[in-house]
């Protein structure tokens, strides 16, 4: 008999660390797939770790052979800066890869029966405004709003959403005898900042690489304007957002992807706070243009009433205390 596991890919990565540390607590038994071997810390709390890639067929028919799965994180990604320079590759991970996981997924279902929990993040790199005015004057968008995006990563991100929403509801929709098996469920997240981890890759990693060398009293040159305002979660409060998603009754759900938002200061008020909790901080400003226009085509903040209604989502951190109460005593700590 096969053992019933939940299955994370990309486990390594930033919302792995979280996801992974706040599973084990639950104590279900979880299977990994990541590009890189796992932190030995990370590695204690998993059941089974497959190095490769997700475009591994082999590494999922192993999966499949070996273990039941109802309910899948599949984070593995090329974020939005390094799929600029390697586009192809980050088709091949982010819409091969999730092409591939979806079809696993249908087969785990159709092996035991039940429908597959399929969690995907998504973003706000889905989103692209043509033009900074057109994102001031924008204000709060909805879910289906400006779904023109201009990173690779974004259109990957994108058309990932609607092929999940086929497989939940309309995979194979002319065969005589299909059951879906797929039960996609996603969330649009903005950018993430994490007081235990760094990202990489990323356009939203200044906030999180600011406060962190701030706390390494090392200097940081910002890559964005002063005035740039996008919307921030703390991983916290992503993780919770990922667990509460993935356990809300399938009939209370009226889409399949949602917007997120706790708060969205300026690249200047997260300054502001850096050098305050760090007084050793050196923040100076150097504009990257290029990821600039990427930062600019993304909203100043997000309409997430269909999460907020259909299954609770209500974030713990504001911008005060995701700083006051998170971000700067667990940073602090972990530099000390
Ligand atoms: N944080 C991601 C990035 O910057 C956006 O989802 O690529």
């Amino acid at each position: 008999m096969r053992t019933p596991v939940i299955l994370i890919t990309g486990a390594g990565g930033e919302i792995g660390h979280g996801l992974i540390a706040r599973l084990a607590g639950i104590g279900r038994p979880i299977v990994t797939i990541d590009i890189a071997p796992l932190e030995p810390a990370l590695a204690r709390s998993v059941r089974r770790e497959f190095t490769g890639s997700i475009t591994d067929k082999w590494i999922l028919e192993r999966v499949l052979a070996e273990f039941e799965v109802d309910l899948i994180f599949h984070l593995a990604a090329l974020l939005s800066t390094r799929s600029e320079f390697t586009p192809i590759t980050a088709h091949e991970v982010n819409v091969e890869g999730t092409l591939r996981l979806l079809e696993f997924a249908q087969h785990e279902g159709e092996s035991h029966g039940r429908r597959v929990v399929f969690m995907y993040p998504s973003s706000i790199a889905a989103y692209g405004l043509p033009d900074l005015a057109t994102k001031l004057r924008a204000g709060s968008v909805h879910e289906d709003e400006w779904n023109t995006p201009r990173t690779m990563y974004g259109c990957n991100k994108l058309y990932c959403e609607h092929v999940g929403r086929y497989y939940a509801r309309h995979y194979k929709q002319l065969a005589a005898d299909t059951t879906r098996r797929v039960d996609f469920r996603c969330l649009r997240f903005p950018g993430l900042i994490s007081a235990v981890t760094v990202p990489s890759g990323g356009t939203s990693d200044y906030a999180s690489e600011m406060m962190h060398a701030a706390a390494r009293g090392e200097p940081y040159a910002c890559f964005v304007r002063p005035d740039t305002r996008i919307p921030f979660m703390t991983m916290p409060d992503a993780i919770e957002a990922l667990l509460r998603l993935a356990e809300a009754p399938c009939e209370r759900l009226t889409r399949t992807a949602y917007n997120l938002a706790a708060f969205n200061p300026t690249a200047e008020e997260i300054c502001k706070v850096a050098t305050t909790a760090f007084p050793g901080a050196k923040v100076s400003w150097r504009v990257d243009v290029k990821r600039q226009a990427i930062v600019d085509s993304w909203p100043v903040s997000v309409d997430d009433g269909a999460a907020r209604g259909d299954w609770g989502f209500a974030p713990l951190h504001d911008f005060a205390r995701a700083f006051e109460e998170y971000l700067v005593p667990t940073i602090r700590e972990r530099y000390r």
